[in-house]
């Protein structure tokens, strides 16, 4: 069994992330959703805890991303928030929330920040949504950018496929991502990139990039906490290593508790008052 090797208790901060990148200390970043598990990834070390839209897909069972609300995304955020001592809390926009219209974009990240007491907001997208980030910006708030595979956008991609692979496609990126550090962007995620595109990305930015299937040479990775446990087995991308089978686990705990409730086994006198 490995043990934590992570001593550093001090609170993770945006500015902290930006030492870490120069000091090259890599950034470790998982999604989360509710309080208990926020407690345990955050007592294991984790830097950034992502309250991410996927818990649409993870939570909710829906097939993308763009059904969750913003009242949702503050549900899950509160419950996080209230399990998180170290990390950095960093919240999705959800889709709808932001998009052509930057007064309403600022009014849902101000929802998030005063109502869930989260850190800093993530948005997917680039000069298309330019003035959202500026606005949300100059209110005081950290945004983190998100390019690449933006799943909000999936019905304009038409697949989940690995994007940027053409030089059209890998300029706007850049152009995007310096975009965003100019405007003042703490940190961006890179999703479902070539390796040396997101490696290209990251050596030419001063702000961290965290990479998810965007190979190693990011400032850092994210994960979705149900995938590398193994709690949802329905998605095995290339990306993804798994470090645990939760389902299996589940699985067989919970058939072993219906046998001993069915067989009179449980409870047991000394599990009875
Ligand atoms: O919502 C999410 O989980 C994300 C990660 C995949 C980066 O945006």
């Amino acid at each position: 069994m490995s043990t934590n090797t992570i001593d550093d208790k001090r609170k993770v901060t945006t500015r902290r992330l930006v030492e870490m990148k120069q000091r090259g200390e890599k950034i470790s970043m998982l999604t989360a959703y509710d309080y208990s598990s926020a407690k345990i990834i955050d007592g294991a070390g984790i830097d950034v805890i992502l309250v991410g839209d996927s818990a649409s897909n993870v939570m909710a069972g829906n097939v993308t991303t763009l059904p969750i609300t913003l009242d949702q995304m503050i549900y899950h955020a509160k419950s996080v928030m209230k399990g998180t001592k170290r990390a950095l809390v960093v919240v999705d926009l959800p889709f709808g929330s932001y998009q052509g219209n930057s007064k309403e974009a600022l009014a849902s990240a101000i929802r998030i920040m005063k109502e869930s007491h989260a850190e800093a907001v993530k948005l997917e997208g680039g000069a298309e949504i330019k003035e959202s980030v500026e606005r949300i910006l100059s209110a005081g708030i950290p945004v983190m950018g998100h390019l690449g595979l933006t799943p909000q956008s999936i019905n304009k991609f038409g697949t989940y496929n690995v994007r940027a692979r053409e030089k059209e496609e890998a300029d706007k990126l850049i152009a995007d991502a310096k975009l965003l550090e100019e405007l003042g962007c703490f940190a961006i995620v890179l999703e479902k990139i070539p390796a040396e595109l997101a490696e290209k990305v990251a050596s030419e930015l001063t702000i961290p990039i965290i990479g998810i299937g965007a190979g190693g040479g990011t400032d850092g990775q994210v994960l979705v906490m149900h995938d590398m446990l193994g709690i949802n087995q329905g998605f095995s991308p290339r990306f993804l290593r798994r470090y645990a089978d939760l389902a299996t686990i589940m699985h067989d705990a919970v058939g072993r508790y219906v046998e001993d409730v069915k067989s009179g086994d449980f409870p047991s006198p000394d599990e009875s008052y």
